[in-house]
């Protein structure tokens, strides 16, 4: 089967560093709902993976980019969507298990879904457009990997001097590449958790990585940050049908070795 990475971001790249083929902008660029339009080129290919979207939760949130944010997050799915159900091609969107925010036990892909701010209220809408018994949709949470790229989580610690001392799932961006190859050759659609094995606050995470500093409560990081930022521990039993990922402490360590090019011990 042929596969298509739409969007050459974070996520986008660690597909390409498997072997995918990702078409980034210079290939597919979305400016409008009224003009969105897929390259016929696009049909050559069995599997379209949506790795496009407005991530940056900050930049999601001004209102002047709500229309953006909503077109690329909550249009294009189902536009994808739409179009793989006409031709019979298999979609997987990636969403996102920011769409809960209960960390008092690990959710399931049943549990309720809430929408606090801008990005997850698009991400919401796009997964609605989707068609959970065809499409593939997965719900990664917080990303990580041993790249020097300005999303990574592991970069960005060193930049704080407090720590979230919530639990939280994390995802090495690799666990979504090889969860999405296992799913779909299972033959899997409709919603699917992907995160490393194991939860973490913030704070034992950085403290993992050896940064010292204090902890932070989440009431204040909202208001710090203007943002409601969730915390949530994700259930993976429907993905361990198909697909067992990582440990998550082995894969932050092993990430963050190589990222500063140390021998992982
Ligand atoms: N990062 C996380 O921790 C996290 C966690 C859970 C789920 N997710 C979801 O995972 C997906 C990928 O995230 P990511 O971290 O890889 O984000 P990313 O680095 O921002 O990648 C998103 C890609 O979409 C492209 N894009 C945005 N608007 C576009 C448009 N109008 N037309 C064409 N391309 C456009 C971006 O291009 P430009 O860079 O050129 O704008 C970028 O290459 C997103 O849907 C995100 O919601 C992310």
């Amino acid at each position: 089967m042929r596969s298509v990475v739409l969007g050459r971001g974070f996520l986008g790249e660690e597909y390409e560093r498997h072997g995918y083929e990702v078409w980034g902008r210079d290939r597919f660029v979305i400016k409008d709902a009224n003009t969105i339009h897929f390259d016929d080129a696009l049909l050559d290919y069995d599997v379209i993976i949506n790795c496009i979207g407005k991530s940056d939760t900050r930049s999601c949130e001004r209102p002047e980019n709500w229309e953006g944010t909503l077109l690329v997050n909550g249009i294009l799915p189902s536009r994808l969507s739409a179009l793989c159900e006409e031709h019979g091609k298999t979609l997987v969107h990636i969403s996102t298990g920011c769409l809960y925010d209960r960390n008092d036990y690990p959710q399931t892909e049943t549990d309720f879904t809430v929408s606090h701010c801008r990005y997850t209220v698009a991400k919401w809408v796009g997964e609605n457009g989707l068609n959970p018994d065809r499409d593939l949709i997965l719900r990664p949470r917080l990303f990580f990997n041993d790249q020097d790229h300005p999303k990574n989580l592991l970069r960005k610690l060193p930049r704080f001097t407090s720590y979230l001392d919530e639990l939280n799932s994390f995802t090495h961006t690799a666990e979504v590449v090889r969860a999405t190859s296992a799913l779909v050759a299972a033959g899997c659609a409709g919603v699917y958790n992907v995160a490393c094995e194991g939860f973490l606050t913030v704070f034992d995470l950085a403290q993992l990585v050896g940064l010292r500093g204090g902890k932070i409560h989440a009431d204040t990081l909202h208001l710090r940050e203007g943002l409601y930022l969730v915390n949530n521990i994700l259930n993976l039993d429907k993905l361990k049908r198909h697909y067992v990922p990582a440990n998550l402490v082995d894969s932050v360590l092993e990430a963050n070795a190589k990222l500063h090019g140390e021998a992982a011990s």
